[in-house]
This record gives C-alpha cells, structure tokens and sequence, in this order.
C-alpha cells in the first residue's frame, strides 16, 4: 500500500534508535525485527543473550544488551527511585524493577541511550504504558497521552481514530486535548489538513444527555484552544457523508470529509476500530501513543509481523 510504502521511506531515513524489548520473547517480534535490520529500516537495541539472536543481529545497527550483567544497573535504579520516590517507591522496589526489561527500556529512553520503544505483543496495554507514564511522561505542553491508530487501505482516504487504547472515559478537556493531539499528527506525519469531527449518537442537538454535553463541551474547549477545523458533535454519518451531513445541519468543511474520528469513549474507539479493520478492510497501524517525551508504542497483542514494523516506522516519525 501507497501509504505504508511511504511511512517505511520516511522512517529509514530518520537515524535514531528503537528498543524492542519483546525480539527474545516472541517469534513474530523476532522476525519483525531481523526484517528491519535486514532492510536496514532502523538502529534497534533487543534484549538476551548473544547465542539467542542470529547473524542478522550481529551488526553495527544491532545493540544485544544482557540486562542481567548490564552495568549501570545500579544507577538506574537510583535514577528511577528519585524519579518515584514522591509517590512511595523504595529503592529495594527499584532495583528490582529496573531489571525487567518494561522499565529497564524506559531507563534507557531517559538516558538517551535509544530514541524510542515498541512493545506490547506479550504484554498487556495497561503494562506496557504504565512504565512510560512513570518514566518518560507527557511533553510539557501536553496534558495527557492519547492512544490512536491511523486507518489504511487501498484507493481510500487515510483517517485518524482517537482515542482507541488508554484513556477510559475521557472529560471533556481530555476529548479537546485528544482532537488538537490527533489533529497535529495528520497533519505532522501524512501533511493533511485535519477536518476533525467529534463523535456523539447525535448531531447538532438532536438529542439531550449528559453523553452529548460531554462532546459538545469538549467541542467548545478545543476550538477554544486551537485553529484547526474541529466541529461536533455529530453522528459518524455526518462525519464521512456529505449529503447526511447537509440533512443534519452540520455546515462545515468536517461533515462528509472528516479525516479524524474522535470517539466519546474507549469503549466506542476501540470497538470502532476494530469493526472498520475486521468488516471494512482497512489496516490500522498503531495503537500510537501520541505526547510522550520520547515515543512508546504499544503493539495489540494479536499483532503480526507486518503490523510490527509498521509501528516501528510510525514510531521513528514520531522522534
Ligand atoms: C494506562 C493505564 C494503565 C494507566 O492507569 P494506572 O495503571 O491505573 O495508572 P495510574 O492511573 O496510577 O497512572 C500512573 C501514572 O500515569 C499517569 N497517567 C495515566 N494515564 C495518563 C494519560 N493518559 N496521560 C498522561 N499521564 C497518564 C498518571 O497521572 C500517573 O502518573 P503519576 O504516577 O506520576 O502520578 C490505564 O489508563 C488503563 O488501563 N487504560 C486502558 C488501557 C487498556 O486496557 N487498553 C486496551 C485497549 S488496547
């Protein structure tokens, strides 16, 4: 695909880093990861024993790191208790933290060791980030990380979905925050002009609940604090069809031409998803975790080789 090509063109490009902390564990990241080494499509560090890994690992562009005998062990468990000690971590829960490899990564990322991390093809979501959300934490103009994915497929319009992966049940500000966040990545990394439509099961009024004050209010907010094209809320119909749209009252440039989906909830965003990848053909590339530091990317655990590197690429565009 177009798209894809693309993405891997741009990210080769980049000279940086990623951690693959899963290559040892999991065949279909290991394979992924000898692809990338083999394409030449990144720097990566994977975690084991020299005798684990093939000759496609043994080059200049491959770090094998034993975290058993690494050497500033000690060092980053210092690192990472004075980074949690306001919040109860001892430096015995340290210490024995930094040596798995979840928090062991982020210690690298802080260091500046690596550039970025993709997880997530063993571990869950929640695992995966929590470390990230300790350690490496948002931007500084960024309130929250939001997880979203970047819907694919032939001879259609690429479209962002947002949020898909973290936040439960985000408020109002936290739906405004994910709108601007998505809005700069589409325009960022595919240079499209974001039309942003807040979803709701109703549009423009035509239903009253607490629900749609959440979106409509988030709406406010988000055009409050940014320029870019952001309307709601309104029913995903309105979003993607123009003459529905026009029927519903929604007047500007977003209904019928929406290119970022932002859901009310995770339950809507990951179920949405899933449907337009399972029954309607695309590819979602992501989830992508958006306003971290530096980028931490979680894999869904049902990921094949493909979607591996494909999150790689993305998460080198998002250095
Ligand atoms: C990611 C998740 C695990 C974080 O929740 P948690 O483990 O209970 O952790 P906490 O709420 O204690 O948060 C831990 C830290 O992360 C921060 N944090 C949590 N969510 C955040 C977000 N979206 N953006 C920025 N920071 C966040 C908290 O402020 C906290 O920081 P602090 O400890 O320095 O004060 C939780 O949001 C979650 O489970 N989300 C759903 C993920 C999931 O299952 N997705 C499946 C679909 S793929």
């Amino acid at each position: 695909m177009k798209i894809i090509d693309d993405i891997k063109k741009r990210a080769k490009k980049i000279n940086a880093t990623i951690v693959i902390p899963e290559a040892n564990l999991d065949k279909r990241v290991y394979e992924a990861a000898k692809q990338i080494l083999d394409n030449k499509i990144s720097k990566l560090i994977v975690f084991g024993k020299n005798s684990e890994f093939d000759d496609s690992f043994k080059t200049k562009d491959c770090q094998i790191i034993d975290i058993t005998t690494y050497k500033d062990l000690d060092k980053f468990a210092k690192d990472l208790y004075e980074i949690r000690k306001a919040k109860g971590m001892s430096i015995e829960e340290a210490n024995r933290l930094v040596r798995r490899p979840d928090y062991f990564s982020m210690m690298l990322l802080k260091d500046d060791l690596a550039d970025g991390m993709v997880a997530g093809a063993t571990w869950s979501t929640a695992d995966t980030l929590r470390p990230a959300l300790q350690v490496i934490k948002t931007k500084k103009d960024k309130p929250i990380v939001t997880g979203i994915t970047l819907m694919v497929k032939e001879n259609a319009d690429p479209k962002v979905f947002a949020d898909v992966s973290l936040i439960e049940n985000p408020t109002s500000e936290n739906l405004a925050d994910i709108a601007i966040s998505s809005a700069e990545f589409i325009e960022k990394v595919l240079g499209l002009e974001p039309k942003v439509a807040m979803l709701s099961y109703s549009t423009k009024g035509s239903a009253k609940s607490e629900m749609v004050d959440k979106v409509q209010i988030a709406t406010e907010i988000a055009n409050k604090k940014s320029n870019y094209l952001i309307d709601g809320e309104m029913q995903v119909d309105s979003a993607l069809d123009k003459s529905t749209a026009v029927k519903k009252g929604v007047t500007s440039k977003v209904g019928g031409e929406a290119n970022v989906l932002v859901f009310p909830d995770l339950n809507a965003g990951n179920i949405g998803y899933k449907l337009v990848a399972r029954m309607g053909g695309y590819t979602a590339i992501g989830p992508i975790m958006l306003n971290f530091n530096k980028p931490v990317n979680d894999l869904s655990r049902g990921s094949n080789v493909e979607e591996i590197i494909n999150t790689i690429c993305i998460t080198k565009l998002l250095i």
